[in-house]
């Protein structure tokens, strides 16, 4: 059985992984308003086969929204509704940049989630975490591509 101050500190690090988490879930929120919003605005013939994937990655960081509110209420912890502020700009180029910025912190910020959840032993989440990474880097590549540029690397937190 855990001592008393074991016990304690576990407490702390899950309350923390909720907090982070939340951030996680208010980074999701924003990319679903930025998709939808962005994916109307993007005019031009140019611009018209990423508008239409822009709407399919607005579906599935909904379905990561829901991945994560039904985890962060799992820990115990009150799902966020606060999204995290999406900037807004009349250039194309300029908004599918803010899209392939967030994609990159976001899955810096899911790998670390990782690692996390595994040290808590909380294995299911990380599993769930790996394949959410998975559709992130798609989305990333997604706008790399049609913004004709690499994929940017994801240097690690603190780097
Ligand atoms: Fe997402
Ligand atoms: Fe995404």
């Amino acid at each position: 059985m855990p001592k008393q101050n074991d016990k304690k500190q576990n407490n702390q690090s899950v309350q923390d992984l909720i907090k982070v988490l939340n951030e996680d879930l208010a980074r999701e929120y924003q990319a679903i308003i930025a998709y939808i919003v962005y994916s109307n605005v993007l005019r031009g013939a140019k611009w018209m086969q990423i508008a239409a994937e822009l709407k399919l990655h607005a579906a599935e960081e909904l379905q990561h929204a829901l991945i994560l509110a039904d985890q962060i209420d799992y820990l115990g912890g009150m799902p966020t509704a606060t999204p995290k502020e999406v900037k807004l700009s009349e250039k194309a180029e300029e908004m599918l940049r803010f899209d392939l910025d967030n994609e990159t912190e976001t899955i810096r910020n899911y790998r670390t989630r990782v690692k996390q959840a595994e040290a808590l032993g909380h294995y299911a989440l990380a599993e769930q975490l790996r394949k959410i990474i998975v559709q992130e880097q798609e989305h990333q590549h997604d706008l790399a591509t049609a913004l004709g540029i690499d994929v940017p690397n994801v240097l690690p937190q603190g780097a």
